[in-house]
């Protein structure tokens, strides 16, 4: 058996795929480069979502703004049993009132939620009060004015936008195979987005961002990286924002995001010197991680810049698993509904190696 299903295939699918000798990604037919930067996350939900739906709007930003506003209702359930838990706790929680079901209305509130529960929960943990989406506007400069209480600049939403298609989907990852073999028994949409933002939320998938902010602020400067990282896995850790189990080279997302802060930081003059930082600290962990393990190939993945951009557009650390769902959540919905129209019950088998009975029955 393979270890973690590694190398293992388990769905045909026309959404994505993972080249992980060459570091590409194709979205539906596109290179990653062809849409980060280039498209919105509501032309990437079409992309993804055409031909599993048959009432798919030609534009999806008016209907994705109405459900934004829709699932605001749910907001006011927040109470300070769920402010006391993390905030990928919290949106959970709030997603699960949704009420299940398979078609587009349902795909599109699921895909609203992440970013309308995400705002109001980091708002009420800091005690202020949740914003009212404003449907009028784009998905990525609504979930940053939510968050923030004004619009977003430009360039603030162009780079959100370029963050959510960069993570809308990526093959069979952890989440999105939960999400598909949670699809496959019919349980529904809400069910199986419930399944991706759990296995999403861990430390080894989407959860990693977080700690690459701690790692940074940790090392302080650049000179510290070296003895900062040896003593890390001299201790036994991971590096937060390398490794992966498909690139055996660099995860072309990291670029792309990493060029998104480049664009954003020009464009402003937040957090000067952060990425220069940044990237020593990444040069410092690549050159260790070859040294100590010469034969396994490990490189920058995408929650390196992940962290870098979501910090720079002012979320905090505990939310950044959040904002992955928020973007991914497009990619766990077409999943879903892809393997329900053509899949089979998702169902393997274990090898058992426990004990036998003493007696035969
Ligand atoms: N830092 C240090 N060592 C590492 C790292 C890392 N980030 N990643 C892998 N290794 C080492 C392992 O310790 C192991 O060494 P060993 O053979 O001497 O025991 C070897 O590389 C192979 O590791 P595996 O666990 O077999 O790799 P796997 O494919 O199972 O793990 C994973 C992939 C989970 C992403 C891993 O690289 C990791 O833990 N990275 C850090 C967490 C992270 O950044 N997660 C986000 C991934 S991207 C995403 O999911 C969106």
């Amino acid at each position: 058996m393979s270890d973690g299903l590694e190398g293992v295939v388990a769905a045909d699918t026309v959404l994505s795929d993972v080249d992980g000798q060459a570091g590409r990604l194709i979205i539906r037919g596109q290179s990653l480069d062809e849409l980060a930067g280039r498209a919105t996350y509501e032309e990437v939900m079409r992309l993804l979502w055409d031909g599993f739906f048959d009432d798919l709007p030609a534009e999806l930003a008016p209907a994705l703004g109405a459900a934004r506003l829709d699932v605001f209702a749910e907001v006011s359930a927040l109470d300070t049993g769920l402010l006391d838990r993390t905030p990928i706790e919290a949106v959970r929680a709030l997603t699960a009132r949704l009420a299940d079901g398979d078609d587009l209305a349902v795909a599109l509130r699921l895909t609203a939620a992440p970013a309308v529960f995400t705002a109001a929960v980091v708002r009420a943990q800091a005690g202020e009060a949740p914003i009212r989406p404003d449907p009028g506007l784009s998905h990525a400069a609504d979930t940053m004015r939510m968050l923030r209480g004004k619009a977003p600049s430009r360039a603030e939403a162009d780079a959100l936008d370029t963050y959510l298609v960069t993570v809308s989907d990526h093959g069979l990852n952890a989440s999105t195979f939960a999400a598909r073999v949670i699809a496959s028994t019919r349980a529904g949409l809400t069910s199986a987005v419930l399944g991706g933002i759990s296995a999403l939320k861990g430390p080894l998938h989407g959860g990693a961002p977080g700690p690459v902010i701690e790692m940074l602020d940790d090392i302080g400067r650049p000179e510290n990286a070296r003895a900062w990282i040896e003593n890390a896995l001299e201790h036994g850790e991971r590096l937060m924002g390398f490794g992966h189990r498909v690139y055996r080279v660099r995860d072309p997302r990291a670029d792309a995001l990493k060029a998104a802060v480049r664009r954003l930081t020009e464009a402003s003059d937040i957090m000067p010197g952060r990425l220069a930082f940044a990237e020593a600290v990444e040069a410092a962990a690549l050159a260790i991680l070859k040294e100590r393990k010469p034969n396994r190939p490990l490189d920058t993945n995408v929650e390196f810049y992940t962290a870098l951009l979501l910090e720079a557009l002012a979320y905090p650390p505990s939310a950044f698993t959040c904002v992955f769902a928020t973007g991914r959540v497009a990619g766990w919905i077409a999943h879903a509904r892809e393997q329900l129209v053509g899949g089979r019950l998702i169902r393997p088998q274990s090898h058992y190696i426990g004990p036998l009975p003493l007696r035969a029955a």
